[in-house]
């Protein structure tokens, strides 16, 4: 079964032919990077304008690099939430329109869910395992019984991972996007030469749980008091040691949720899941199976959303053309059941 999926939550504008669910044919990213760079963030009245332009050239890319055509395709998947609305909506109102044309299935799929799957994509991997999910905008631990029953386990009280690499960066203009300036700034930076906290919420109902406001707050106004005396306030420094502590907010969550559920199978996604620091440090844990997507997969793609997209429609779920797009998943810790 061949699935096409389209991808436009954000500032990716992108297209994937998937067959079943894992092998991809052609996976097209057109990125808006350049033109949100001089804003140092995403502006989302330029970025659903973008979309607009490039939905159709993208779909005629993803074809023409499958060596495939529309009579081809079964079915359609696309993302409905969560993200900037008017993003969503390019990609929703582009599959509602081309379904209808060619009188194909199609189904709307939940973005945070298709970043976890990534992984799936040209691979076996055996459930349950647990799942770290870090992307922009969510940051989840969770416990993953199959593609579609995700428990989470903890999330962020306040701002997501990637969020707080990208203000922190923004605030110092390290460059954009501000995950992937850290992460290449970190590499020439010590981590000893500031000491920033991380967050105690070990009790009752956030043992997983995670806060990233405290430690942005911390780079951002308060650099002085937690830095080392001998160490150059640089650039380099503030990321290396930023990057050390805010990934190890992660860590000492996950060796947590291991060590409890006995659970040794991790996998991760979203586009914080790209970080260096973050892959090499995880690969430490050697009794683990540790499987993170390709770099390219880490971030928003059309694969992910035609792989999980695929599973849906295999057992005959579509979306009725009522289907809305939605900023935010509401009542976050149970819409993920
Ligand atoms: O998954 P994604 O592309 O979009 C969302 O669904 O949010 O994730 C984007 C986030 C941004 O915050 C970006 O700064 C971060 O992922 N990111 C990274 C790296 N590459 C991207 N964060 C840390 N290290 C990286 N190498
Ligand atoms: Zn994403």
């Amino acid at each position: 079964m061949l699935v096409l999926g389209i991808e436009s939550s954000c500032d990716e504008c992108a297209v994937s032919i998937v067959e079943d669910g894992r092998f991809i044919k052609s996976n097209v990213i057109a990125t808006q990077i350049e033109t949100h760079r001089p804003y140092n963030g995403v502006v989302p009245e330029i970025a659903s304008r973008m979309h607009t332009e490039m939905i159709i050239d993208v779909v005629r890319e993803a074809y023409s690099e499958a060596g495939l055509t529309s009579k081809d395709i079964d079915g359609i998947a696309v993302t409905s939430r969560p993200g900037l609305v008017g993003s969503l909506l390019v990609g929703l109102s582009f599959a509602k329109g081309y379904a209808y044309s060619l009188g194909l299935p199609w189904v709307g799929v939940d973005h945070i869910r298709a970043h976890l799957y990534a992984a799936h994509l040209e691979r076996e991997i055996e459930y349950p395992y647990l799942g770290l999910l870090v992307s922009g905008g969510h940051t989840i631990i969770c416990h993953v019984e199959s593609f579609d029953n995700i428990n989470v386990m903890g999330t962020t009280i306040d701002d997501a991972c990637g969020e707080a690499f990208d203000k922190v960066a923004k605030h110092y203009n390290l460059g954009f996007p501000g995950g992937v300036a850290i992460d290449k700034l970190s590499k020439s930076g010590n981590p000893k030469a500031f000491n920033f906290p991380g967050p105690s919420l070990h009790k009752g109902d956030h043992r997983y749980d995670v806060s990233y406001s405290g430690i942005k707050t911390a780079v951002i106004n308060q650099l002085d008091q937690f830095h080392n005396k001998g160490y150059e306030k640089s650039p380099e420094n503030i990321a290396a040691s930023f990057q050390k502590t805010a990934i190890n907010i992660l860590l000492k969550r996950l060796d947590r949720a291991v060590e409890d559920t006995g659970i040794k199978r991790v996998v991760a996604g979203g586009g914080v899941a790209a970080n260096s620091y973050l892959r090499s440090e995880i690969a430490k844990r050697e009794s683990w199976e540790i499987m993170f997507p390709p770099l390219r997969l880490c971030t928003d793609n059309g694969a992910m959303i035609a792989g999980i997209g695929y599973h849906y429609l295999k057992r005959g779920e579509v979306s009725g053309f009522d289907l809305k797009a939605s900023a935010r998943v509401p009542g976050f810790r149970k819409a993920y059941p």
